[in-house]
């Protein structure tokens, strides 16, 4: 069976860089030969993380939802903005959420134990997000996600497409099919 990748961005801006660099990503998994998932991380999806609303309610129905589709995923296709150096909170409350343990679901499988994860970054500034990288890597790593070496940031990444949507520069493309190939391989390799 091919690898299952669950595709997702840090932004819900409709115009966003790093959707667009996401999209390039999927692009490629797909033509790999992976089956890949498009997730759509939207702003009004959780509430941020309340351990009220969480001790009172139980998770919310979306949260539910995220946790069985990461856990139904072999690996996640990731692209973040960069704000102040960090990824930004949509990205955190998502899977912050989606650590929290669903008491009413015995049994459930683990969202995150055994997958691998492959990380692209974008930015119109020239370092193209890479700041943000590291947190976002230390942070998957405490959730027991095997972050494959291989990444990308794009930078000036307001001019790094063409009309089509595609990378105007084939080194780039070339490094970016490099990280997908990269994520396929690793989540095949440590997938149980
Ligand atoms: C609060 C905030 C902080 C930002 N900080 C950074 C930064 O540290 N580095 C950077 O390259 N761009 C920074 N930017 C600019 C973003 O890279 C830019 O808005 C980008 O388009 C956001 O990603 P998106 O296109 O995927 O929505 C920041 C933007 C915002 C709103």
């Amino acid at each position: 069976m091919s690898v299952r990748l669950l595709a997702f961005c840090g932004s819900a801006r409709r115009e966003s860089f790093s959707r667009r660099l996401l999209t390039v990503a999927v692009a490629s998994a797909r033509a790999a030969g992976a089956a890949v998932t498009e997730l759509d991380l939207r702003s009004d999806l959780l509430p941020m993380y309340d351990g009220d609303l969480e001790a009172t309610q139980g998770l919310p129905a979306a949260a539910l939802e995220l946790k069985a589709q990461f856990a139904a995923h072999d690996g996640f296709l990731i692209a973040s903005p960069e704000y102040n150096g960090f990824f930004p909170p949509l990205l955190k409350n998502t899977l912050d959420w989606v650590s929290r343990p669903a008491p009413k679901v015995p049994n459930a499988p683990d969202p995150y134990g055994g997958k691998a994860a492959g990380l692209l970054a974008a930015s119109p500034g020239a370092l193209g997000g890479i700041r943000c990288l590291p947190h976002l890597r230390l942070l998957l790593t405490n959730l027991g996600v095997t972050v494959s070496p291989a990444q990308l940031a794009l930078g000036r990444a307001d001019i790094a497409f063409d009309a089509d949507r595609n990378l105007a520069d084939a080194g780039q493309q070339k490094m970016l099919d490099k990280v997908v190939a990269d994520l396929i391989r690793l989540a095949a390799a440590i997938k149980v």
